[in-house]
């Protein structure tokens, strides 16, 4: 399978297209295709040493979710099972990790580093994802922010869970404005906003 644009707003809407509750879902992955597109060619163009691959890191933006497909927990694990059953290569797949499992998760587990992006990619996936909600990007500070207030809002989540996310957001807090940095630095920009 091509891994571009086209392809990855194809598996998007295969997995999100058809499920009414999935519908915000789906507008995000874009919202995340479309800064994902914008960074790595920024950060390409910039730095033509680093060999990013534009495509690649689209296609990730676009099908990143797709794995609510399968349930929201441990999502990001059912997209890469799914990308897999798809016919992409096991490496290329593993590049679609993103999240904060590696908090939630991999101290419980005992492996933190299975839950890390993998390559530049992953890192540009992650910045994006964590930058973006529908629409324009914010500082990721300020997403997440939102995304724990949102949290608070939805009555179908248990509040022990909520505690857990709000918990864990804090937590990988700083690991994502790390990632932001180094997006920041490579695209030779202050902020989100520019792109
Ligand atoms: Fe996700």
């Amino acid at each position: 399978m091509e891994t571009n644009t086209q392809t990855g707003k194809l598996l998007a809407t295969k997995y999100l297209g058809n499920n009414p509750k999935l519908a915000t879902r789906l507008e995000h992955s874009i919202s995340v295709g479309d800064l994902s597109s914008k960074v790595a060619k920024r950060i390409a163009q910039n730095n033509p040493e680093l060999n990013i691959n534009v495509d690649l890191c689209e296609f990730l933006g676009y099908c990143h979710d797709i794995g609510y497909f399968i349930s929201p927990e441990k999502h990001e694990i059912h997209t890469i099972e799914l990308l897999k059953k798809e016919g992409l290569d096991p490496e290329i797949a593993k590049k679609a990790m993103h999240g904060q499992l590696a908090e939630q998760f991999g101290e419980k587990e005992g492996n933190v580093r299975q839950y890390f992006p993998v390559g530049i990619e992953g890192i540009i996936l992650t910045y994006c994802d964590m930058s973006v909600r529908i629409g324009e990007p914010v500082a990721i500070k300020e997403r997440a922010r939102e995304i724990i207030e949102r949290i608070k809002t939805i009555p179908t989540i248990p509040d022990a869970l909520k505690k857990d996310i709000e918990d864990n957001m804090i937590k990988a807090l700083p690991r994502f404005e790390r990632y932001e940095q180094i997006v920041l630095a490579l695209a030779g920009l202050k902020s989100a906003k520019e792109f």
